[in-house]
């Protein structure tokens, strides 16, 4: 399905009942909705679960390729508006965490909960940007095929490349699918990203957080600060995992999460409805 949403189409899936708690889940850089494929069906066989592609990426609109964190929150309450959702547990990995710690930080009454995967509050270091504008110039010139090989060997675990080879290739072939002007226009909207952690004393929603030991791109060492400051959090550790921990042990993944969302459902949604 689609929705025309702040100037552009964005695409979005949904499955389960629209009476049910909905959970709307948001992807990390540069994929789409396509990586929640094995969290979608268990999440709907108790809730409304929707998954969406950030503008740029998967069959959402592309636009002008100029991106910020912040449009992204606004195209997030578009949809919940679109969908006529008043609050909903929000799950994001990475980039999604990015722009779900905005969204909470901007209308925490929008709401249930939220699970913050593979994530962090900081902003990029100098070192950081640097990175990613030395990557703008690799994928203008070689492409996205070139930076999706360069860049799965980072988002995985080394086993996962023998333990979860058909994980990788989805996420290879989603990447090489996105444009890379999305690509190069998303990694300046991650580099002028503000820092949220400020803004973590004052969340008093649950969340969960999850991260993969192995975590090279947000290490564990970030999930652990956002579960010291923020209320009433708890923290996995997903074993065999790097970044992409719902794809590479969706077994540990989808107990945490079911469990987590039984839970608000019980409290946050009960108490709501
Ligand atoms: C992601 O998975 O969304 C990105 O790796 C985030 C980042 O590069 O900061």
């Amino acid at each position: 399905m689609n929705a025309f949403l702040n100037g552009g189409w964005i695409h979005y899936v949904s499955m389960g009942s629209p009476q049910a708690m909905p959970v709307v889940f948001v992807h990390g850089f540069p994929f789409s909705q396509e990586m929640w494929s094995a969290q979608i069906a268990p999440t709907a066989t108790r809730c409304w679960a929707v998954a969406y592609d950030i503008r740029g990426h998967g069959s959402s609109d592309i636009g002008d390729g100029q991106y910020t964190i912040e449009g992204h929150v606004d195209d997030l309450i578009a949809l919940l508006d679109h969908l006529r959702i008043p609050r909903a547990v929000v799950v994001g990995l990475s980039m999604g965490g990015y722009v779900t710690l905005r969204a909470l930080a901007r209308h925490p009454d929008r709401f249930l909960g939220a699970v913050l995967c593979d994530t962090r509050s900081e902003a990029d270091s100098d070192e950081g940007k640097l990175k990613r504008y030395e990557a703008i110039r690799t994928v203008k010139k070689e492409g996205s095929a070139r930076f999706a090989d360069d860049f799965v060997q980072l988002l995985f675990a080394r086993e996962s490349f023998t333990r979860k080879p058909e994980a990788v290739e989805l996420i290879r072939t989603i990447i090489r699918r996105t444009p890379s002007l999305s690509i190069a226009g998303t990694l300046l909207a991650l580099a002028s990203r503000t820092d949220t952690t400020g803004s973590l004393g004052k969340i008093s929603l649950p969340v969960l957080i999850i991260v993969g030991e192995h975590d090279v791109i947000t290490p564990p060492a970030s999930s652990r600060s956002l579960h010291e400051r923020i209320r009433k959090s708890e923290l996995h550790v997903v074993p065999d995992a790097g970044h992409m921990t719902n794809l590479e042990n969706p077994e540990f993944f989808n107990e945490k999460l079911l469990g987590f969302l039984t839970k608000v459902g019980q409290s946050e949604w009960n108490h709501a409805g």
